[in-house]
């Protein structure tokens, strides 16, 4: 399983010497969460383009980015994303109207797309586009800030996306990949890796105050190593 930073805990005016640290840790994904100040619960507003294009930068074009569209919005915009640089756009389901014309606009652009969906929202709003998806990400907290307590009932959702998503590979379809997001830290990071997650997004439990991102990392990968 692979650990996708989220750096909405980190010191902001530090952003270089955080990824510059994670990518030496041999992290190679950055995951990055973008609020309008509209669409999420708390009305939270936390960067934009500008920023994702400065990480592009730093980071290079090795490591890969996605972007996490908490946005009212993301129709319109979607392009302002792709052009400052990143990987994969991840839109909610809960958002958009015209998916499949998102999926299709992204893809001519030739960046990777992806759904997420709210702890409240069933797989089944998902599952009709998942032969076209390049991820699906579930939210296992309600959007809106880092630091929140993990919501283990999501573990009937994450299995019946694995289920599908191996019936599509078997049959030669899209290897979509199932992402996790929300309250993940060393102690659950097991839990979820035995759910069939293959990306799993950590904000407060690798960038905090009490320990080295180095530390953190230690302490994640000891309880995956088995
Ligand atoms: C929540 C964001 C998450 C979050 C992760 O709205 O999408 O990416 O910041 O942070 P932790 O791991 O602290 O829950
Ligand atoms: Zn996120």
């Amino acid at each position: 399983m692979q650990i996708a930073p989220s750096i909405l805990t980190a010191d902001f005016c530090e952003l270089g010497k955080v990824m510059d640290e994670v990518i030496s840790e041999g992290i190679n994904w950055i995951h990055l969460d973008v609020m309008d100040g509209n669409w999420v619960v708390n009305k939270t507003i936390t960067f934009g383009p500008a920023l994702i294009k400065s990480i592009r930068q730093r980071v290079g074009p090795e490591v890969f980015v996605d972007c996490h569209l908490m946005v009212a919005n993301a129709e319109d915009n979607w392009e302002q994303y792709v052009d400052a640089g990143v990987d994969l756009v991840i839109f909610h389901v809960e958002a958009v109207e015209n998916i499949s014309l998102l999926i299709s606009n992204l893809h001519s652009r030739g960046c990777q797309a992806g759904i997420v969906l709210n702890p409240s929202t069933p797989s089944s709003a998902v599952l009709p586009y998942l032969s076209e998806l390049d991820l699906v990400l579930v939210m296992s907290v309600v959007p809106g800030k880092g630091g929140q307590s993990f919501m283990p009932e999501m573990e009937l959702k994450i299995r019946e996306f694995r289920t599908a998503i191996d019936s599509q590979i078997l049959v030669g379809g899209r290897s979509t990949k199932l992402m996790i997001d929300g309250g993940i830290k060393y102690h659950n990071a097991a839990l979820v890796k035995s759910w069939g997650i293959d990306v799993a997004v950590v904000g407060s439990g690798l960038i905090n105050n009490n320990a080295t991102i180095k530390e953190n990392l230690i302490k994640i990968n000891s309880m995956l190593s088995d």
